[in-house]
């Protein structure tokens, strides 16, 4: 059960919010800073995941680096206290106007993800007169056994180039002096829950390719593995905390690594994640002729993910909980939100406290890929953030 210091707090606030335990950031972050610092990895975090200010603060003052996907996301970074040569910027759809953006902040590297991007990122650090740090993205076309939409490092995909293109890409690399080459990325899907076999495969690959690519005269000294670590959404409580250990175990045993290379990491989800928490007030409970139905007034607008992915998030009645205690009464209900789409259903089936009409219910593990993918769909407002610490 979602672990709140008192649900009277959550009286006075307009539902649905967005409810973040910053305690269990905190023993996050301090739990990734102590793992990667026995293995020597930089951690860089995926601010895709959550942009949240206080949330980022937390993240950038444990001495992390930043993973952008976005000029926005580059200087929301930086005035967040990421330091701009920390943060790296990757995307397939770079911009002009944001890579002159990121080139103003001072990025620490450009991970590249197309030949034209390349010469494009060469000829706007040339006019500006700076050096472009740049990184290419490869595509290790490996299997991440996660879902189809958040597999990224298979050659169908649009991430990263090819190997073949490498041998080209180190060419122009040394042709265009307004660039500096840093090394090379991966990413290869998230959610990835095999974490041995998946990441010590993505390990492997990259002893392989860097080996390859040192060939074309360039040196790698950075070698990013991208995130992808996944986390329970079936138990938050059991493991509010990622495996970070096995996950930066892997990489430490598999890589093969000089001593002029540094590993890099960007997670996103298995640091936020589990400590938000999309808090809603059920409207109506409706009985139909085999179910009944609960109604929530948050729905596929405040957190997409199961309406997009199928994604399984486990659902809370706190106050038949903390407030009635009546832990013998159960329920199977469809639970759903408002918007007016069949595809905006929490979970169907789902055993539940017996509900009514004004209890507060839980979305676990929404703090990643949560309040970011929000819209205004149907006009409903956007969930606000209420952090731990205000209450
Ligand atoms: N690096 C790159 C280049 C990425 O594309 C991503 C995520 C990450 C790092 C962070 O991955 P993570 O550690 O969070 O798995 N909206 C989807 C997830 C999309 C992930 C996109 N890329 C979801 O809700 O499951």
């Amino acid at each position: 059960m979602l672990n709140i210091k008192d649900i009277a707090a959550f009286d006075n606030l307009r539902t649905p919010f967005y409810y973040y335990d910053m305690d269990l950031l905190r023993k996050t972050v301090e739990h990734v800073a102590s793992i990667s610092r026995k293995y020597g990895i930089h951690v860089h975090y995926a601010i895709k995941a959550n942009v949240c200010k206080p949330i980022l603060e937390t993240i950038s003052a444990a001495g992390f680096g930043a993973d952008a996907v976005s000029g926005e996301e580059v200087v929301h970074a930086v005035s967040c206290g990421f330091p701009g040569s920390e943060v790296m910027f990757a995307g397939v759809g770079k911009s002009d106007r944001e890579i002159r953006a990121a080139l103003d902040c001072g990025v620490g590297c450009f991970n590249v993800e197309s030949l034209q991007e390349l010469e494009v990122i060469a000829e706007i650090a040339a006019q500006l007169h700076k050096t472009a740090p740049v990184a290419i993205r490869v595509n290790p076309n490996i299997d991440a056994h996660t879902h189809k939409y958040i597999t990224t490092g298979l050659n169908e995909n649009k991430f990263g180039l090819l190997e073949s293109d490498l041998p080209k890409a180190a060419e122009l690399i040394k042709s265009k002096p307004s660039l500096e080459f840093k090394g090379l990325q991966l990413h290869i899907g998230s959610q990835i829950t095999d974490v041995d076999s998946v990441f010590e495969l993505e390990c492997q690959r990259v002893n392989e390719i860097v080996e390859n690519f040192e060939k074309t005269g360039l040196k790698v000294t950075n070698i990013d593995l991208g995130g992808g670590l996944g986390i329970d959404y079936d138990d938050p409580d059991g493991n509010p905390v990622a495996d970070f250990e096995t996950w930066m175990s892997v990489i430490n045993r598999t890589l093969k690594l000089r001593e002029d290379q540094t590993v890099h990491v960007e997670p996103g989800r298995s640091i936020v994640a589990q400590c938000g928490n999309l808090i809603a007030r059920v409207l109506y409970v409706k009985p139909g002729t085999t179910k009944t139905f609960v109604i929530l007034d948050a729905g596929m607008n405040d957190l997409i993910r199961p309406a997009l992915y199928g994604a399984y998030h486990k659902i809370e009645n706190l106050s038949a909980h903390y407030l009635r205690n009546d832990e013998d009464k159960e329920c199977a209900y469809d639970i759903v939100g408002p918007v007016c789409e069949s595809s905006d259903v929490w979970g169907e089936g789902r055993i539940l406290r017996e509900s009514r009409r004004g209890d507060f219910v839980a979305l676990r593990s929404a703090g990643a890929y949560g309040q970011v993918m929000a819209s205004r769909y149907n006009l409903h407002e956007f969930a606000p953030a209420v952090y731990s610490d205000e209450l």
